[in-house]
């Protein structure tokens, strides 16, 4: 290693003492060669504690869409601290926020505010459920939709029963046992296999959530066959239950109306968190009035204190006015520097004998080390001959050159990187690639 973590190693001993793991979000845990401590962050770099610098991919994991330390979006957020933290009461700019989101996103007659996208998911899942009178959710394996017990069912696989049939895995320990049964985990990209669940639970499924592309884990960046996301549609509709879009990835990434812009298809209900709010600590989740307003027609409970936290707010409606400025040019920007990328390493991946691969959406891209002849198209195919190893050590390559990209290997691109950027980050690419030929 030629970087130097020292004062980050002194941190995470002392901090694996009083925080289990150092860390305060399990997926942070996984880093190479430990978490490592930041002090700034400044458009599309951030500095280590030790003073090592990196051109920024990992963007707080999504939200940073404009970059570290965008000025209007921390002048909103200061004026409104010093005008008053917080009320717990409603201030204006929610309406403004609300109403811009309406805007932008096709299937949004209504917003509500909370803080993060698991609470935005859950509470998607409670109205499709209050909305229907049923309790049973199909989702897809290998998807993630937050942390919550009642649906953290099958992100990583599912297990074999003695009768022949499967049940999604836990994600954790801890978790009631009895919440699978209210879980219908399917293959992603499988049309048969959602045809089947609604048979076999017939009057039963209160909703389908899907991620509109399978943005997570090892094997993120799996796009919907065409017409997949209008069948998830068509079935819902012809089985009396609501689809809902987790956009926590998608959301105002891959367009400022989301996938539902994107793909052309609406979901009832959408969560969103990450890019809305541009580094400020907000979710919200959106969807049709008529299943809204269950939320003050009827017992369907959303609560929260800190919810549509006012310096959030204006932060996020500063940040998604940038967006879509100049017929959001900002957001072209990032989609044409991650197509740079994409491209960049796809050249790279044809120069390389290791089985590396690339795959995007728009405004991100993902890395993987992968010896498996079948097309990725779901969890299944996609889990198929993942080279764990080698992506810890193209992680650590990258670092090493300054490079910095989440441990599962995507990268989110944000409105501050330049041409520069992607040049030096390819170059940086193309010693790592060669350093773990070389191993
Ligand atoms: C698609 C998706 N849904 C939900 C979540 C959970 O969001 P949060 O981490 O804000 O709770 C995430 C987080 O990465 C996500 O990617």
């Amino acid at each position: 290693m030629s970087n130097s973590y020292t004062r980050s190693e002194a941190l995470i001993g002392k901090a694996r003492a009083v925080i289990p793991g150092g860390v305060s979000s399990g997926n942070r845990a996984n880093w190479t060669p430990f978490p490592l401590y930041y002090a700034r962050g400044d458009g599309a770099r951030v500095w280590d504690v030790d003073g090592n610098e990196y051109i920024d991919y990992v963007l707080g994991r999504g939200p940073l869409i404009l970059g570290h330390g965008e000025p209007d979006v921390i002048d909103a957020v200061y004026r409104q601290l010093k005008a008053g933290q917080f009320f717990a009461g409603q201030t204006e700019a929610e309406i403004e926020l609300a109403d811009l989101i309406c805007a932008f996103v096709g299937n949004a007659e209504m917003v509500r505010f909370c803080n993060s996208g698991s609470e935005a998911v859950h509470a998607c899942i409670r109205l499709a459920r209050s909305a229907t009178g049923r309790e049973k959710i199909i989702r897809f394996t290998g998807h993630y939709h937050g942390w919550y017990d009642g649906i953290a069912w099958g992100f990583s696989g599912v297990s074999a029963n003695s009768d022949g049939s499967s049940s999604p895995v836990p994600m954790s320990l801890g978790q009631p046992s009895s919440d699978v049964s209210n879980i219908v985990a399917v293959e992603w990209n499988d049309p048969e296999a959602v045809i089947n669940a609604f048979k076999k639970c017939r009057g039963e499924i209160a909703a389908i959530i899907t991620e509109p592309i399978m943005f997570n884990g090892f094997w993120s960046n799996i796009q919907p066959f065409e017409g997949f996301l209008r069948f998830l549609r068509e079935q819902c509709d012809a089985n009396g239950a609501l689809l809902v879009f987790d956009e926590v990835q998608t959301g105002f990434r891959i367009s400022l109306g989301g996938a539902v812009e994107h793909f052309g298809v609406a979901a009832d209900l959408s969560a969103f968190a990450k890019a809305l709010s541009g580094g400020v600590c907000l979710a919200a989740f959106a969807g049709r009035k008529e299943v809204m307003k269950r939320l003050v027609e009827t017992n369907t409970v959303h609560a929260g204190t800190y919810n549509a936290y006012p310096p959030a707010v204006v932060g996020a409606l500063k940040h998604l006015t940038l967006l879509a400025a100049s017929s959001g040019a900002k957001l072209q920007h990032i989609h044409h520097y991650a197509a740079l990328l994409e491209q960049g390493l796809r050249d790279l991946g044809r120069q390389t004998q290791l089985p590396f691969l690339v795959r995007a959406s728009p405004g991100a891209v993902t890395t993987a080390f992968r010896a498996a002849p079948t097309q990725v198209i779901n969890h299944r195919s996609a889990a198929e001959g993942l080279d764990f190893s080698l992506q810890r050590a193209w992680h650590l390559a990258l670092q090493e050159r300054g490079v910095r990209i989440t441990p599962e290997g995507l990268w989110y691109v944000s409105a501050a990187h330049s041409a520069n950027d992607i040049a030096i980050t390819v170059d940086a690419a193309r010693g790592a690639l060669q350093t773990l030929s070389s191993q």
